[in-house]
C-alpha cells in the first residue's frame, strides 16, 4: 500500500541505453508533470557506462518533451526534474556495485519511509545476474508493513516455454510473483485498454461478439523500417518472438476472453489465461514466414535483411510471419484468427479486424452478388481510431448499395492528449495495479502456442520466403488470409 507520506525511488538498470532514455525517463517526466509522482520522488540511473551526473542529465534532457505542460514553466519543470535525477556506474552482477548504489540512494531518501521499484532497461541476458544481485544487496523488501519493492521487466521473457519457466523460477528467488510487472507496452496503448470496455459496456457488441456473427478476426502489425541498428537483438528472437508471442497474443486474448467475474488484475488474468488455454499449438501448415530482401523505394535503396549491420549474412531469421490460429471452445469454434507480423513492409500500422459473417438470406443480394459484410476496424496505431462499415444506400434514384465507415477517430472525438503507453503503465506499477501486466501462466500459455511450432522452424532449419522491402509481405501469405477455409 502506498502510504501519502512515502516517498518513491525509482532505479533504471541500463539507463545508458535507448529505451531508458527514449521511453522510461520521458514517461517519468510526464507523470511528474501531471502530478503523478509522490512529493519525494527520485531517479537513480545505475548502468555501465562511466558518466558524470551532468551528462546523465543532458542525455535524458533530450528527450523530454513539454507536451503536458505550458512552454514557459517547462524548462523550470525539466530542471525541478532533473534535479531528482542520479547517476552511479557499476557491474551489472556486482553485488558490491549495488550496496554503493544502495549507499548513495539511503543518503537521498535522508532515511525516510520510500517505496522503490526496479526498471530492468538492460538485455534478457544479464536480468538474472541483475536481479540476485539486487536482492544480495537487500534491496529487496518482502513484507507487508514495510515500504513496497517491485521489478519491470521487458520482453522478451525468454525464447521458449522450457527457458521462460526457467527466467520466472530464477526470478521468483528474488521477487514474488505479485512484486514483478512483466510489461508489454502494447497492453497500455489506449486502444487496447479500450478493448474490453468497447466489448462490455456496449450491448451492441456482446451479444455477436461470437462465432455465429463472426467470420473471422485478423490482427496485423506493420512496421515500415527494418531492424534499424538492433540486428544482433532481433537476428537471435525473430518476428515470432519479438511482437507474434507477445503483442499480438496478448490482443487476441483481449479481444477473445470471456468478460471478468471482476475488474482487478487477477480476474483479468484468469479469463486471458482460458482463452489462451484453448487455444491449440500453431502447426506448420498454419504459418508462413518471410524475410525483407533489398528493394529501391521512391528512388532510395533499401538493403535486404542479411545486408543490415550485426545479421549475419546467411540468417534465416523471419522478419515476417502469418499464422492462423483457432480457439477450441464454444464462443469461437471454427473462427479462424489470423495474426501477422512484419518489418520493411508497405505502412507501419496496427490494427484488428473483426469480420462478420453476411446476412442470411439477404434480399439485397442480386445477380452480381451480395453487399458486403459488416467489419469493425479497431486501429491501434497510427491514429488511433475504430470503423464499423455498414451497408447504406447510395443516395438517389435506383437502389444501389456501397459500404461506408462509421468513422471514430480518437483525435477528432476526444481532442486530448493521449498518453503514451509507458506512461499508463508506469503509473499502475506505482499504484500496484498488474491488470495490464503480463502473469507468469499467461506467458505460459503464450509460449505453448508458440513453442513447438519454433522448436520446428530451427529443426528443419527452414527458409523464409523472401519479399522485397517496402512490400506487402511475401506472396504465399495470401494462403493465411483464405478465411473462407473454415468459414
Ligand atoms: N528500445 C525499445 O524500444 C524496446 C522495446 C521493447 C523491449 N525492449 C527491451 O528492453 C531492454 C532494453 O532495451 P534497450 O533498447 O535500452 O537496450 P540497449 O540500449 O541495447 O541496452 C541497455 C543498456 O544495457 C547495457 N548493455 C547492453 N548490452 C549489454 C551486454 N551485452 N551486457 C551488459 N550490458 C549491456 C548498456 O549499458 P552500459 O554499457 O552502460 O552498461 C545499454 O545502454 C531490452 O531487453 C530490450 O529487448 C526495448
Amino acid at each position: 500500500m502506498n502510504e501519502p507520506s512515502d516517498g518513491l525511488s525509482i532505479i533504471v538498470v541500463g539507463a545508458s541505453g535507448n529505451l531508458a532514455r527514449k521511453k522510461v525517463l520521458p514517461a517519468l517526466f510526464a507523470l511528474y508533470c501531471q502530478g503523478y509522482l509522490p512529493e519525494r520522488f527520485h531517479v537513480f540511473g545505475f548502468a555501465r557506462s562511466k558518466l558524470s551526473r551532468p551528462e546523465f542529465r543532458s542525455r535524458i534532457m533530450e528527450h523530454l518533451t513539454c507536451r503536458y505542460t505550458p512552454s514557459h514553466s517547462c524548462t523550470q519543470r525539466m530542471e525541478e526534474f532533473l534535479d531528482r535525477c542520479h547517476y552511479m556506474s557499476g557491474s551489472y552482477g556486482s553485488r558490491d556495485s549495488l550496496l554503493d548504489l544502495l549507499t548513495m540512494m539511503r543518503e537521498v531518501e535522508g532515511g525516510r519511509r520510500t517505496n522503490r521499484f526496479y526498471y530492468l532497461a538492460i538485455p534478457p541476458t544479464i536480468f538474472l545476474d541483475v536481479a540476485r544481485a539486487i536482492g544480495d544487496a537487500g534491496l529487496v523488501s518482502c513484507s507487508a508493513d514495510q515500504p513496497w519493492s517491485r521489478v519491470v521487466l521487458e520482453k522478451p521473457f525468454g525464447r521458449d516455454r522450457k527457458s521462460s519457466d526457467e527466467l520466472t523460477r530464477a526470478l521468483s528467488q528474488v521477487f514474488v510473483e505479485e512484486q514483478t510487472y512483466r510489461i508489454d507496452h502494447y497492453l497500455g496503448k489506449e486502444v487496447i485498454q479500450n478493448l474490453m470496455v468497447l466489448r462490455f459496456a456496449n450491448l451492441v457488441f456482446e451479444p455477436i461478439w461470437n462465432r455465429e456473427f463472426i467470420r473471422s478476426v485478423q490482427i496485423v502489425w506493420k512496421e515500415d523500417i527494418g531492424v534499424e541498428g538492433r540486428g544482433g537483438y532481433f537476428d537471435r528472437y525473430g518476428i515470432i518472438r519479438d511482437v507474434m508471442q507477445n503483442h499480438l497474443v496478448q490482443i487476441l486474448a483481449l479481444v477473445a476472453m470471456e468478460p471478468p467475474g471482476l475488474l482487478d488484475a487477477e480476474n483479468i488474468a484468469a479469463e486471458k489465461v482460458k482463452v489462451l488455454r484453448s487455444v491449440p499449438p500453431l502447426e506448420l501448415e498454419d504459418l508462413v514466414v518471410g524475410q525483407y530482401s533489398e528493394s529501391v523505394v521512391g528512388g532510395r535503396r533499401f538493403p535486404a535483411y542479411v545486408q543490415e549491420e550485426t545479421v549475419p549474412d546467411d540468417s534465416i531469421t523471419p522478419t515476417f510471419a502469418a499464422a492462423r490460429l483457432r480457439i477450441n471452445n464454444p464462443r469461437w469454434d471454427g473462427v479462424p484468427f489470423l495474426i501477422k507480423a512484419g518489418k520493411g513492409l508497405d505502412a507501419r500500422m496496427t490494427e484488428i479486424r473483426i469480420q462478420f459473417r453476411e446476412v442470411p438470406g439477404n434480399m439485397f443480394c442480386r445477380s452480381g452478388g451480395c453487399p458486403e459484410a459488416n467489419e469493425l476496424v479497431i486501429r491501434v496505431q497510427p491514429d488511433e481510431a475504430i470503423y464499423l462499415s455498414i451497408v447504406n444506400k447510395v443516395p438517389g434514384m435506383g437502389m444501389a448499395l456501397r459500404s461506408s465507415n462509421l468513422d471514430l477517430r480518437y483525435k477528432v472525438a476526444f481532442g486530448e492528449q493521449i498518453p503514451d503507453a509507458y506512461e499508463s503503465l508506469l503509473l499502475d506499477v506505482i499504484r500496484g495495479d498488474r491488470s495490464l501486466f503480463i502473469r507468469s501462466d499467461e506467458l505460459q500459455a503464450a509460449w505453448d502456442i508458440f513453442t513447438p511450432v519454433l522448436h520446428e522452424i530451427e529443426r528443419r532449419k527452414l527458409v523464409p520466403e523472401p519479399y522485397e522491402f517496402g512490400s506487402g509481405g511475401p506472396a504465399s501469405a495470401g494462403k493465411i488470409d483464405i478465411v473462407t477455409m473454415w468459414g
